[in-house]
């Protein structure tokens, strides 16, 4: 029976594997100087099959194609502004007067689509292409940018690179007169809530609600709406906050203001104390609105998350706040983090600490499933063995019987 019972462990293994099995996408920005009409797929997540079909098409016309792979990238990195409100990739983006720019948000596996299309692909790193300036004769070249420096920020890497590519671009064009160019990455650099990727909302590139982050030093803030209740005995009508957040640290708290139209929210984060060393957590919310003060707690759990020696921000997808009269303040799409040995403006979130705990729906989901199929297959198998064989058999040396009539 235990051998029976590590395959019915094996099979339940399999089938938990396979409903909790997760996929990366992560973004491309393409361009051509063919004036070809091209298809934008109409899907926001594009698998790596479909992908691989549209280079097909776009290869009919056999262009040299070069492929700049970054080690992360993120529909986010497109997003983002730098200390004095330029965009990341000036020289990519300037682009899209003169040639045909497609972007796709979410792609799974861009790269092992290329290296699937039975074309001669070769590898390079950004360094020795550098170095030798010469580019090798091939259908597909990937270029490496792996070289990120230790002491230089995302940002300027990121900048760093859209020079390069601007530069390489313009030396390719020189040779070639059909370039197929894509900007992409291997795996995905920012855990995105998963609101912002299902709603849409990063549609196209450098488009960006402002109103989302900020140019903050100790605490970095995202969310989609805050909305307040003054009342809830009075009316469920929600006012949307349009607030602008500033952030000052005093010794051990850091305190994150949000302003506007003369209500204010302040957020109080602190580092743990006693046995929550190596956690900060949120340990006041006071929100002024119209003239009001209201004291404000969590109704869902605490907020909190470990800053050192890993740090971790905190996320939710709808965060309630609940005073002790009927004042609520809702946020969805939540996520902050605090940063208490801040140096700089802060741009980017750790991994996230989720309200939702680690077993979630699909993960549930994919349990039940799989204990279900588990007890049928046990009690079948149990039926199985419990059919006995005879054991006793008719003798053929024996008497045989004889049925005697008269
Ligand atoms: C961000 O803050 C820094 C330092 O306070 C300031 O120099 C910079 O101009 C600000 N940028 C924007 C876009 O507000
Ligand atoms: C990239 O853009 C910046 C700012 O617009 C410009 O100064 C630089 O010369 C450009 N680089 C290339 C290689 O075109
Ligand atoms: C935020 O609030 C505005 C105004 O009520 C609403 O139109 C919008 O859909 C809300 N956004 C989200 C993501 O809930
Ligand atoms: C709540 O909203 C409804 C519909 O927008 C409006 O008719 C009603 O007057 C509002 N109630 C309050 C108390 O503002
Ligand atoms: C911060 O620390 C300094 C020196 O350690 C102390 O004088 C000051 O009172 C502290 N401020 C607060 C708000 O705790
Ligand atoms: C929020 O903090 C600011 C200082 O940054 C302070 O002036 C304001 O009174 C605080 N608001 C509330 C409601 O505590
Ligand atoms: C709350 O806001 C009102 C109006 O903006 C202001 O007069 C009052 O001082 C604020 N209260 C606190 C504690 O900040
Ligand atoms: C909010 O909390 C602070 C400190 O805990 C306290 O001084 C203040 O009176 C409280 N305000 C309200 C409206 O409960
Ligand atoms: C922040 O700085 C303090 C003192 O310099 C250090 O003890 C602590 O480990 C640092 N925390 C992080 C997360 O780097």
């Amino acid at each position: 029976m235990s051998g029976l019972k590590c395959v019915l462990v094996f099979v339940s293994l399999f089938f938990i594997i396979n409903s909790v099995q997760s996929t990366e996408f992560v973004p491309v920005y393409m361009w051509s100087t063919s004036k070809a009409n091209e298809k934008v797929p109409a899907l926001h997540k594009i698998s790596q099959d479909s992908f691989k079909d549209d280079l097909l098409e776009r290869l009919k016309e056999n262009p040299f194609v070069i492929v700049f792979a970054e080690q992360t990238l993120s529909p986010e990195d497109f997003a983002q502004r730098d200390q004095s409100g330029g965009i990341v990739f000036p020289n990519l983006s300037k682009l899209k007067k003169s040639s045909k720019v497609t972007y796709l948000p979410y792609v799974q596996n861009p790269l092992r689509a290329l290296k699937h299309l039975d074309e001669e692909v070769t590898e390079l790193s950004i360094g020795s292409l550098k170095e030798s300036l010469e580019i090798p004769e091939t259908n597909i070249l990937i270029i490496d940018l792996n070289d990120a420096k230790d002491d230089e920020h995302r940002l300027d890497m990121l900048k760093r690179h859209d020079a390069d590519i601007s530069s390489i671009y313009a030396e390719i064009l020189k040779k070639h007169d059909n370039v197929l160019v894509l900007y992409t990455g291997r795996h995905t650099s920012w855990v995105a809530p998963e609101g912002v990727v299902n709603s849409r909302k990063i549609r196209s590139l450098l488009a960006i609600n402002s109103r989302t982050y900020f140019n903050t030093t100790y605490a970095l803030i995202y969310y989609t709406n805050i909305t307040v209740t003054p009342d809830k005995s009075v009316s469920t009508n929600k006012t949307v906050l349009d607030l602008t957040f500033t952030d000052t640290k005093t010794n051990d708290t850091i305190l994150l203001t949000g302003e506007g139209s003369g209500n204010t929210v302040n957020f109080t984060f602190s580092q743990g104390t006693g046995g929550a060393i190596g956690y900060w957590q949120l340990t006041g919310l006071v929100a002024n609105y119209s003239s009001s003060v209201h004291n404000l707690t969590s109704s869902i759990s605490d907020i909190y998350a470990p800053y050192s020696p890993t740090s971790f921000s905190y996320h939710c997808g709808d965060q309630v706040f609940t005073d002790s009269a009927n004042f609520e303040l809702d946020i969805t799409y939540f996520q902050v983090q605090p940063f208490f040995n801040g140096t700089g403006i802060v741009t980017r979130f750790s991994d996230a600490y989720d309200c939702v705990g680690f077993t979630s729906v699909p993960i549930w989901s994919g349990l039940f499933v799989s204990s279900i199929l588990l007890l049928i297959m046990t009690f079948g198998l149990v039926m199985i063995m419990d059919i006995r064989t005879m054991d006793k058999f008719d003798d053929p040396k024996g008497k045989t019987i004889t049925i005697t009539t008269e």
